[in-house]
């Protein structure tokens, strides 16, 4: 296992529902936005313990990719109307089908910019023409831009063994190119962990449209 497949593994193994339950209020937002466009598939990659495919999944069919086993068999027994599959979010597969819609919260931040455009990429082969994306990531607004080590334009090592990509409003055009941006946003966002304790983030939102 690689150590960064290790990293998540050991921190649902010993953190298990890291984040807590509630799903994040961008999830509901995303919901919201959805519903009036006859939605009715909704794919997640990097979907954790389901906290926040459990905001889709009673009215959309969900499916979602996840990188930890462990947090895969946390969302069985958290949101089992979900169908989350063990996999690489970053692995572009033919789908079955095209998804109407996808929601991707703060993990396109965890990525330099190759894995960035290759997970953009594979969100958008899975989404039909015309399909929705909801994604979020860590703000250039946030304290902790500019901290620690300059990986690239943008991502930095902010804490020991940890790095990321936060993003400005710039950025969101540069990576979903193949899409309409409808809207764009940036939130504080508060989560509350079992070991990090009290954490506030900003972060930026988008909500675009697969041209199509
Ligand atoms: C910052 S967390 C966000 C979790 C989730 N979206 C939530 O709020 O509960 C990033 C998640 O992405 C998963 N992950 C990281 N890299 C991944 C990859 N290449 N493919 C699929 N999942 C991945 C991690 O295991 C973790 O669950």
């Amino acid at each position: 296992m690689r150590t960064y497949e290790q990293y998540w593994e050991r921190r649902f193994g010993s953190e298990g529902m890291i984040w807590g339950t509630e799903p994040s209020p961008t999830a509901w937002k995303a919901r919201e936005l959805f519903l009036p466009h006859n939605v009715r598939t909704v794919f997640v990659p990097g979907a954790g313990y389901g906290r926040n495919t459990k905001a889709f999944s009673r009215e959309f069919i969900v499916e979602g990719v996840e990188l930890s086993e462990t947090a895969v068999k946390l969302a069985s027994e958290w949101d089992p109307d979900s169908e989350i599959r063990c996999g690489s979010a970053l692995d572009d597969r033919e789908p079955d089908e095209f998804c109407d819609a996808v929601y991707c919260y703060d993990l396109l931040h965890l990525f330099l910019e190759p894995e960035r455009r290759k997970l953009v990429a594979a969100c958008l082969n899975r989404l039909r023409p015309g399909g929705f994306l909801y994604f979020t990531g860590f703000s250039d607004e946030d304290p902790c831009n500019g901290r620690g080590e300059s990986l690239e334009p943008g991502t930095y090592r902010y804490k020991e063994g940890k790095y990321a990509h936060f993003f400005s409003e710039k950025d969101w055009a540069a990576h979903f190119s193949g899409t309409d941006i409808l809207e764009t946003g940036t939130l504080h966002e508060s989560l509350n962990g079992a070991a990090e304790g009290k954490h506030d983030y900003i972060l930026r939102t988008m909500f675009a449209r697969k041209k199509g």
